[in-house]
């Protein structure tokens, strides 16, 4: 047999300044429908998430709680990988830059550097945002603060006060790339996606680039550069690695070497669109520089904003203006899956997505309690009781009688994994209701209960029950990227537990696939309807 392609996929390694919020699971959820749905293809999948732990940031976070900088990290790590447990994130692998793996290779980084002829000594003098970790030019900082009496040290991405450094630095330089990143987006538009995100790239870029400080000698929280005592890397030299870290970049053995040569490039990093800058700029330019490979695509989404019920207009969410909705307040409303379900169809990844608990129970009443928990819960049940706890046995003619859900079922995976590739989940994830809600009207439709009355009918009645449990299977192994365990148990109740987790969706869901004669479990609601307010 082939061997599968591999299909590498990366999120945002996550600041331990605070425990993460909907924001961070945001972006992870997206990466995990993704290498889902990529391992359903039949894809070898890697999926690599992780905690970027070293920068002034975090130091003075530890510094607040009377912890020193690993100490603090040490305590954050369960909230981040107990919150992804629970959120049924598959990630294969979990980084964290204070591991001895990604000092490791950091250090190998700088070497390379040094030898690519882009680094040289030099002093910074300028102005540094700790939130945000970056560095801003007089210049830029002027220009972002012309016309704002007064706010002439503010940051010109968050606009929160900047901090002056002057210190002796590393630079890399960053200046000679501008060409070849210029190249780069003309050669492969599909580098940043959504492809309107590249204008912004382009335009950064085109506007001419700035060398950039890469080590700084006045704080120590951060990896040591291997040739200059008191210099540590700057934070997102150290983070950008750790893709290649994890996938066994400079490690001179060879599992580790071949491991690289699989998995490298990536496929996809999937970022928020605050850090672009760093993916589809610096980062492509760090790999320039020392004859990398570059990722295939970075895809950036938008923020989750939350409604001001009083001006009516969405606000991005943060913890600073107190709208900041902790993920167990989702999970308590809608359980994990419904939590997945309702971020990963209603706010399309890419633009920003207005939130609020009532378009929650909305969309959660709408599609999984009155589409698909119905058509399981009406469907198994008639199964069971007009078919004595069994499904009925796969027609031998299935064009014996009209058949519209076998047509919706036709080249649905084709349409379906069209818009998944391009993580247009909500259109995914349309394909499939579009199916659930068709076969609840084909209920309404033919009658079972009427059918169940004439003996003469009784081949009908096996032919559109049959029919309701193949698009239920069908539906369920699309709807695994979104929903795993309610997709997994709709498939055990039809005594199919064993298709769960298949790497051919096209195979799977060819119409026809169940056997049927087989035990049908009625079991409690999957999708509980809530209340509207
Ligand atoms: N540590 C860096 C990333 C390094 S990757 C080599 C970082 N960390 S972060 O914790 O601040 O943010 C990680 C991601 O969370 C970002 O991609 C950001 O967009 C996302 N989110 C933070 N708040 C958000 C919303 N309100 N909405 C959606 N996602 C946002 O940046």
């Amino acid at each position: 047999m082939a061997e599968k392609p591999s299909y590498f996929i990366t999120t945002p390694i996550y600041y331990v300044n605070a425990a993460p919020h909907l924001g961070t699971a945001y972006s992870t959820i997206v990466a995990d429908v993704q290498a889902r749905f990529r391992r359903a293809m039949g894809y070898d999948v890697r999926f690599l998430t992780g905690m970027d732990e070293h920068g002034q940031k975090v130091a003075e976070a530890a510094a607040a709680h009377d912890m020193t900088p690993q100490e603090w990290c040490d305590s954050q790590a369960p909230l981040f990988k107990d919150l992804w447990a629970e959120l049924e994130i598959s990630n294969d692998d979990f980084i964290r830059t204070t591991e001895g793996r990604q000092r490791a290779a950091v250090q190998y980084l700088w070497e390379r550097m040094r030898e690519s002829g882009y680094l040289y000594k030099g002093s910074y003098d300028g102005w540094y945002c700790v939130p945000d970790e970056t560095f801003f030019t007089d210049t830029q900082v002027a220009k972002a603060n012309e016309g704002h009496e007064g706010a002439d040290h503010l940051c010109p991405d968050c606009h929160r006060p900047l901090e002056r450094v002057q210190e002796e630095s590393w630079f890399f330089k960053l200046s000679a790339f501008q060409d070849r990143l210029l190249e780069l987006y003309e050669e492969h538009p599909e580098f940043v996606q959504p492809s309107f995100r590249m204008n912004e790239v382009k335009s950064f870029v085109a506007g001419g680039l700035n060398d950039l400080s890469v080590s700084r000698n006045t704080f120590d929280w951060g990896i040591p550069v291997p040739f200059d005592e008191g210099h540590v890397t700057y934070v997102w030299f150290d983070a950008l690695l750790n893709y290649m870290t994890a996938v066994g970049y400079g490690v001179d053995e060879p599992a580790a070497q071949a491991e690289f040569a699989r998995r490298w490039p990536a496929q996809a990093h999937i970022v928020g669109k605050d850090i672009i800058r760093f993916h589809c700029v610096i980062w492509p330019a760090m790999l320039m520089a020392i004859g990398e490979a570059l990722p295939e695509r970075v895809f950036a989404h938008g923020f989750l904003m939350v409604r001001n019920e009083e001006t009516g207009k969405g606000e991005k969410m943060s913890k600073s203006r107190g709208n900041a909705i902790a993920p167990r307040e989702v999970i308590d409303l809608l359980g994990v899956e419904g939590y997945r379900y309702y971020f990963m169809t209603d706010v399309v990844p890419g633009m920003d997505g207005a939130i609020s608990f009532s378009r929650m129970r909305q969309v959660y009443n709408a599609d999984l309690a009155n589409s698909w928990g119905n058509l399981i819960s009406r469907s198994l049940n008639m199964s069971a009781k007009y078919f004595d706890g069994l499904a009925p046995a796969r027609p031998s003619d299935a064009s014996a009688h009209p058949n519209p859900l076998a047509e919706i079922a036709d080249g649905i995976v084709d349409r379906y994994a069209a818009k998944m590739s391009a993580f247009a989940f909500g259109e995914g994830a349309s394909e499939v209701m579009e199916l659930i809600r068709a076969a609840n009207r084909y209920i309404e439709d033919s009658e079972p209960w009427a059918l169940a009355k004439d003996p003469a009918r009784a081949d009908e009645l096996a032919f559109v029950i049959y029919n309701l449990l193949e698009a239920i299977r069908i539906s369920a192994h699309l709807l695994v990227p979104f929903m795993p365990e309610t997709s997994a148990e709709a498939l055990r109740r039809i005594s199919c537990a064993d298709e769960a987790g298949a790497d051919d969706l096209a195979a799977a869901c060819a119409w026809g696939g169940l056997a049927g004669g087989t035990p049908v479990e009625k079991g409690e609601a999957l999708f509980p309807r809530l209340e509207e307010n």
